[in-house]
């Protein structure tokens, strides 16, 4: 069994046999309600490891993720390490052994595949260290609880919205431009797109040109795939599916180079400055926002409840589960609710902090934002 680092702390104050007694942590010091800014939390304060997958896959990691996650941990009392991987499976392993090592009491992984990211959380499993699966799902894993927003939702939003955008054209031809076929969640979008896009495809609404996965959803990487296919398709295209803002912005480089921005609808995710900018000046027919500030909050809530050792806490807020089909088991989950953003509503993301007006209204999106009210 694994000495609890704050447990150590606290015998060297003297409350050993208190603590002994109880069979709990020194409680972690809560931070006034409503005050904005969190005050450090002690040096005593549990410990917390966080790992993120990437920075290039999107703005979201570093840009919400991360500052949101440091403000969400220190709000509960906990200490939090905050790293990102960079796209390097490596990197991930180290970051979590050096976390382990540090004696950290909760470790959050946004994993970069699950392999990687389920050989972490048997490391941290086997030292008796709570893992949280944050965002993606490791499958085959042995996290404890998952934390994410309703991902098949969020693919049937972007197949809503593009089917809204399209309406009227029959036979649009829509090309998908998908995430990564090792990110769990890619394979829930693309599920989630196809219950409403197949049915249309199958009945001739809409034909499909081709769908293509990104490898590590590499977002150059998506804008040259689609250029292939939309040279390979003639120049013709009238909707894309583009899994996320980073690639519908690689997208929209294309399609602006063959003068086809602004007349072919593109989907994407994150409500991203860049995405949200698209979608204000015509280039980007919508996103899903996902607000992450819950995703951290959730996320930082059960690190606290695991950090005590309050398993009755922790299952009191994973009040979902998600199915693991390869670990062949269900995961206590936390899963939030994704909302379609388009030109109409990009309002919303701005008034609930996740971006603010500065990032979205610039030079060419000065006109929308004035009549759109985002100031
Ligand atoms: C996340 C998306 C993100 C993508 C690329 C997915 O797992 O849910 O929000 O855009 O990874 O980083």
């Amino acid at each position: 069994m694994r000495i609890r680092r704050t447990a150590v702390a606290a015998a060297g104050l003297g409350l050993a046999l208190t603590l002994a007694a109880c069979g709990q942590n020194a409680a972690a010091p809560q931070s006034p309600a409503g005050s904005s800014a969190p005050a450090a939390a002690p040096a005593d304060a549990p410990k917390v490891g966080v790992i993120l997958p990437e920075t290039d896959s999107s703005a979201r990691w570093e840009g919400f993720d991360k500052p949101l996650l440091t403000e969400a941990m220190a709000a509960e009392g906990l200490q939090a390490d905050i790293q990102n991987a960079q796209g390097d499976v490596s990197k991930f392993s180290t970051l979590a052994d050096g976390m382990i090592s540090s004696g950290v009491d909760v470790l959050v992984i946004a994993s970069i595949d699950s392999e990687s990211g389920a050989a972490v959380a048997a490391k941290a499993k086997a030292q008796g260290i709570p893992v949280i699966d944050y965002d993606r799902l490791n499958l085959g894993g042995t996290s404890d609880y998952y934390v994410s927003f309703n991902n098949t939702k969020v693919g049937n939003l972007q197949g809503q919205g593009l089917s809204q955008a399209l309406q009227g054209k029959q036979g649009a031809q829509v090309i998908e431009i998908e995430g990564a076929p090792t990110d769990n969640n890619a394979t829930l979008f693309y599920n989630g797109q196809q219950e409403v896009l197949k049915p249309l495809y199958d009945n001739g609404t809409l034909k499909l040109v081709q769908s293509q996965p990104i490898e590590k959803w590499d977002n150059q990487i998506g804008g040259t795939t689609f250029e292939q296919i939309l040279t390979g398709n003639g120049g013709k295209v009238d909707g894309v599916v583009a899994a996320n803002d980073g690639l519908a912005g690689a997208i929209i480089t294309v399609l602006q180079k063959y003068g086809l921005n602004g007349t072919v609808p593109v989907t994407g995710q994150d409500a991203t400055p860049d995405g949200l900018q698209a979608i204000l000046r015509g280039d980007q027919y919508m996103t899903v926002y996902k607000p992450i500030k819950q995703e951290a909050d959730n996320a930082a809530k059960l690190a606290a409840a695991l950090a005590k050792g309050d398993t009755a806490a922790a299952d009191a807020l994973a009040t979902g589960s998600v199915d693991d089909p390869k670990g062949n088991r269900q995961v206590k989950s936390v899963l939030l609710t994704p909302q379609l953003i388009t030109k109409d509503n990009v309002k919303t993301v701005v008034s609930e902090g996740q971006v603010k007006a500065s990032e979205v209204c610039v030079a060419a999106t000065q006109a929308a934002c004035g009549s759109l009210g985002i100031q």
